[in-house]
């Protein structure tokens, strides 16, 4: 790993009097955070708790608790960054892809007090905010951050996407997933297995303690960078199925080592077609993004990778994995630096590519 200048090579917080405030509200994440310049003074997220029970995220329930949320949140998230709103220079806002109800909470928001203050919206793409989280600089922390062109995997409940990030607006995806992603892949494994949800953290704790060579699942064939998880899904499925016709209890006393299994099988895909195209490409500065690159097996896997192939990797604090607004206001405050702002009337967008 490396510690270079930001490649961007805009000021810091310290020299320059642009508050930036992001709203995030896609999923079932309320999230605020207030930026100075590229320097993070907040970021506060309230989570979902409701879906649980429900073993995914209910859209209707998350645009609820959305709007119970957002006003709480974002009064936080101003109130730790020591500022008024109005002293906010703009508001950068999730316009998409996400859920619709879920959107619009934060849209509509950040219009309402965009429109009361009279400064500018700034509309941010989900994903591309999940890339330039690497960019987010934390006063206490050193910053390491990619040049450009850099390589980004960006794996999350609804992405598994290859990312050559040409600059913080020119992104293009070189291969992605044709069918599930790589979240989702295991979350449903977990939820066949009887475990909460989301799955990606518990069958990540469970892996610790298993050994993952101990189940082989189908891994994909498919040509290009691109991706599929539904056959690991459906392999993993039927083989449980002959485990349990013979012992009733197998999830039960094998449940760390399926765990384990099931994540190494993950990581291999995701890394072998990463590899592939950081070799075509001719690229060793690598990133991973998204709410899977808080998985320990994932970043061990870049750690070793960096080793090996010579790469330097990029890794996001976890606070930055899952979904926060801190990474759509450092997208918001580039945005702001080229004046590209965005009309009251824009809708959301529940697809929307990066
Ligand atoms: O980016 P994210 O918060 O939301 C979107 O999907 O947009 O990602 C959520 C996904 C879920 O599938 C969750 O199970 C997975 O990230 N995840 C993990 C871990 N933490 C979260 N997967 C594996 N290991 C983890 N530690």
């Amino acid at each position: 790993m490396h510690s270079a200048p930001s490649p961007i090579g805009r000021a810091g917080g310290g020299s320059t009097s642009v508050f930036i405030l992001g709203i995030e509200s896609s999923c079932d994440d309320t999230s605020a955070a207030v930026l100075h310049g590229d320097v993070m003074l907040s970021n506060v997220t309230a989570s979902q708790a409701v879906h649980e029970a429900y073993g995914g995220v209910v859209p209707e329930l998350a645009s609820r608790a959305h709007q119970q949320n957002i006003v709480p949140v974002v009064d936080q998230a101003l109130k730790r960054a020591g500022i008024e709103a109005s002293q906010l220079s703009a508001i950068a806002f999730t316009r998409g892809p996400g859920l619709m109800g879920s959107l619009l909470v934060g849209v509509s928001f950040a219009k309402g007090l965009a429109a009361s203050l009279g400064i500018p919206m700034i509309d941010v793409n989900h994903l591309q905010g999940h890339v330039l989280a690497h960019f987010v600089r934390q006063t206490d922390v050193e910053a390491h951050q990619p040049p450009f062109p850099f390589l980004c995997l960006l794996v999350s409940g609804g992405n598994s996407q290859i990312i050559l990030v040409k600059s913080y607006k020119d992104m293009e995806i070189v291969g992605q997933t044709i069918d599930d992603a790589a979240g989702e892949a295991i979350d449903k494994c977990s939820k066949v297995m009887g475990l909460g949800y989301p799955g990606g953290p518990i069958i990540d704790k469970l892996a610790r303690q298993g050994n993952p060579q101990a189940y082989q699942f189908s891994k994909p064939h498919i040509p290009g960078y691109d991706y599929s998880f539904s056959g690991l899904k459906t392999s993993f499925l039927y083989k449980l199925k002959e485990w349990i016709a013979t012992d009733a209890d197998f999830i039960e006393h094998h449940k760390a080592d399926l765990a384990a299994s099931l994540e190494h099988t993950v990581v291999d895909i995701l890394m072998h077609k990463l590899r592939l195209a950081a070799k075509d490409l001719g690229i060793k500065h690598v990133a991973v993004a998204g709410g899977v690159s808080a998985n320990t097996g994932l970043r061990q896997a870049f750690l070793d990778h960096a080793r090996r192939y010579g790469w330097q990797v990029y890794i996001p604090p976890f606070s930055f994995t899952t979904d926060n607004a801190a990474m759509i206001a450092i997208t918001g405050y580039f945005k702001y630096q080229d004046h590209d702002f965005c009309p009251m009337e824009a809708p959301a967008f529940s697809r929307v590519s990066i």
